[in-house]
């Protein structure tokens, strides 16, 4: 038998109407809205599990995945949720497609909708461009990252590995750190991870902590070790010399940035309690030792697994929640 039956996915007991039509950002999400999006990525968790991790729940849908920027998991994650749950995928990227040929976002779009999509995964280097899109098209919006902005299943993502851990994330301790500034995934997760009540830390160096840092309700610190010492994760991100643009030079080299940023194997030993992860790629030997990456201690590839989880969860969610029963 292929697939399973749609009463599987009733398991999810929360009481909760889900009313967005969109996902694309934390910042329009509730506490409500985020916690019951990760308790649908369970039950999908547990159907990747199977031997044959299949549900026919996007059967008659379409969706087309438009990538501007540049994505290995992300793009494959999606794609891989979209085929697990039978949709119907195309795929466009910036670099084969009309955009070459001067192609306007307006127009691609329009074009791309005459096709009749239920469905748009977007990523692009300009932040809004996913809001944009929802003024164009009559489909259901998810945001893969939208510039410097939001990364909204990143974070859900993490929070979902986050609470494999911890069930409950409130008071939890979560230190993110590195290149602050220039990180959507840092945004998306301090919105959503404040909606459910956890304490997080932002660490990195002074050159790449935005000013308004403070301002989000955080803590700050540009110690690594105390940061360490206090978290009970870590999530160490990329420096994102791509868009570090005319500000780059932000430290003085990466060996100096590993030498007071990057997590090291002596840390674990030194602060036992601490799980490592980072949403990827990662630069090993920049923003950790790579051992540490290849640790126990590390759920980088559980990160990786759930996140087809959490996007099979959203865009279940997005199509309407199909239910039966
Ligand atoms: C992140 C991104 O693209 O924002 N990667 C990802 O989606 N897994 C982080 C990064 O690029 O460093």
């Amino acid at each position: 038998m292929t697939g399973v039956k749609m009463s599987d996915l009733e398991a999810v007991s929360v009481d909760h109407q889900f009313q967005q039509k969109h996902l694309l950002g934390l910042s329009d999400y509730s506490k409500e809205d985020i916690l019951y999006v990760l308790e649908q990525a369970r039950s999908f968790r547990e159907i990747l599990d199977r031997p044959v991790p299949k549900v026919p729940t996007l059967r008659d849908k379409t969706i087309v995945n438009l990538f501007y920027e540049n994505s290995t998991r992300t793009r494959l994650s999606f794609e891989l949720a979209q085929k697990r749950m039978g949709a119907d995928v195309v795929n466009f990227s910036a670099g084969t497609s009309s955009t070459q040929k001067g192609e306007s976002l307006k127009d691609t779009i329009r074009n791309i909708s005459s096709m009749k999509i239920d469905m748009v995964v977007v990523r692009h280097e300009s932040p809004g461009v996913p809001y944009f899109l929802t003024r164009q098209v009559d489909a259901a919006i998810i945001n893969a990252g939208d510039g410097a902005h939001e990364h909204p299943t990143q974070a859900l993502l993490d929070m979902f590995t986050m609470k494999q851990i911890y069930p409950d994330l409130t008071g939890r301790k979560i230190a993110i750190i590195g290149d602050i500034s220039h990180s959507r995934v840092v945004r998306s997760n301090v919105l959503g991870l404040k909606k459910v009540g956890a304490d997080v830390l932002l660490c990195g160096p002074r050159t790449m902590m935005p000013a308004y840092a403070n301002a989000l309700g955080v803590n700050v610190s540009y110690n690594l070790e105390e940061t360490l010492g206090w978290c009970d994760i870590a999530m160490a991100l990329r420096i994102q010399l791509e868009r570090q643009g005319e500000s780059a030079g932000l430290f003085p080299s990466i060996r100096e940035y590993h030498e007071n940023f990057g997590i090291k194997m002596t840390h674990l030993d030194k602060y036992p309690d601490f799980t490592v992860m980072h949403p990827g790629p990662i630069n090993r030997g920049v923003e950790m030792e790579s051992d540490v990456a290849d640790s126990d201690r590390a759920v980088i590839l559980n990160q990786v697994t759930n996140g087809v989880a959490v996007r099979m969860a959203i865009l279940y969610l997005l199509s309407g929640g199909i239910r039966q029963g």
